[in-house]
């Protein structure tokens, strides 16, 4: 019998608290998300240390789109610079990058930036780096479901076989493994409609650790918390303790 692995395959991360982090040091939100930028190298740093698969990062939700003006120009701008200084090192180190999310909502420089750099670490298999752009949970469901839709229409899938398989192969995500592990940076405990579907089995760590400040050492702490919880998907306990022999 094989023991549940202590190493989360996929451990996907709200990074909050960017905002916060800046107040206290009486600087403006943006000094906060460019402070990030540090942490989200630590993350990629720490997943490949300790052999996780994939890493899902929610930059930028559907949601996010109602803050001022200004600081969706400041997080644009942010992703440019980054996607232009960080691909060559990711690259180097054997990541894939991928976005996630309605990529229709933002400007063709940027679009074009996205898929350039998507193109060129296609062939990468270290580690699995989605960044979730413009993404919501519910969004997620519900071009699935249109997907599925479409396909009934045109006569290539009856009405009657969507089931969760069918509409899981059309989720985000759906190539990668199970997520595990569910981070939450900032202190707050909620999903913020972060990828609600994926979630429905993974582990869940709350940490007050404002984003900026989150570095190796927190992943793995968050990684030591996921090995001593036990996933019963619904099974009692004992039945988990004969499984594992
Ligand atoms: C998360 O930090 C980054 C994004 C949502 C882009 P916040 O900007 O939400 O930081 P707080 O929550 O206000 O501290
Ligand atoms: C969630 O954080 C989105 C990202 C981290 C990108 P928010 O700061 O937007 O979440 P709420 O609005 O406080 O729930
Ligand atoms: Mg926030």
């Amino acid at each position: 019998m094989t023991k549940t692995p202590a190493i989360p395959r996929h451990i996907a991360i709200v990074m909050d608290g960017n905002g916060r982090w800046a107040k206290l040091r009486h600087r403006p939100r943006s000094f906060g998300h460019n402070a990030g930028r540090k942490a989200v190298r630590e993350v990629v740093e720490g997943c490949l240390r300790e052999g996780v698969e994939a890493l899902t990062l929610f930059a930028f939700s559907s949601e996010n789109w109602q803050r001022p003006e200004e600081e969706v120009g400041a997080l644009m701008g942010l992703f440019v610079r980054a996607l232009d200084k960080e691909t060559d090192e990711l690259h180097a180190q054997g990541v894939r990058l991928r976005f996630t999310g309605d990529l229709t909502a933002f400007d063709e420089p940027l679009r074009e930036r996205m898929q350039a750099s998507m193109a060129r670490t296609a062939g990468n298999h270290k580690l699995h780096l989605n960044i979730a752009v413009n993404y919501g949970g519910r969004w997620d469901i519900a071009q699935a479901a249109r997907d599925a839709a479409c396909a009934v229409a045109r006569g290539e899938l009856r009405a009657e076989a969507v089931d969760e398989a069918e509409l899981g192969r059309r989720m985000c995500l759906a190539e990668l493994p199970p997520l595990d592990l569910f981070i939450r940076t900032g202190g707050d405990c909620r999903l913020s409609n972060f990828l609600l579907w994926q979630a429905a089995y993974a582990e869940l760590h709350f940490t007050d650790t404002l984003w900026p400040d989150f570095d190796q050492a927190s992943l793995h702490r968050a990684i030591e918390d996921y090995g001593r919880r036990e996933r019963r998907y619904g099974r009692t306990g004992d039945q988990v303790a004969m499984d594992k022999g």
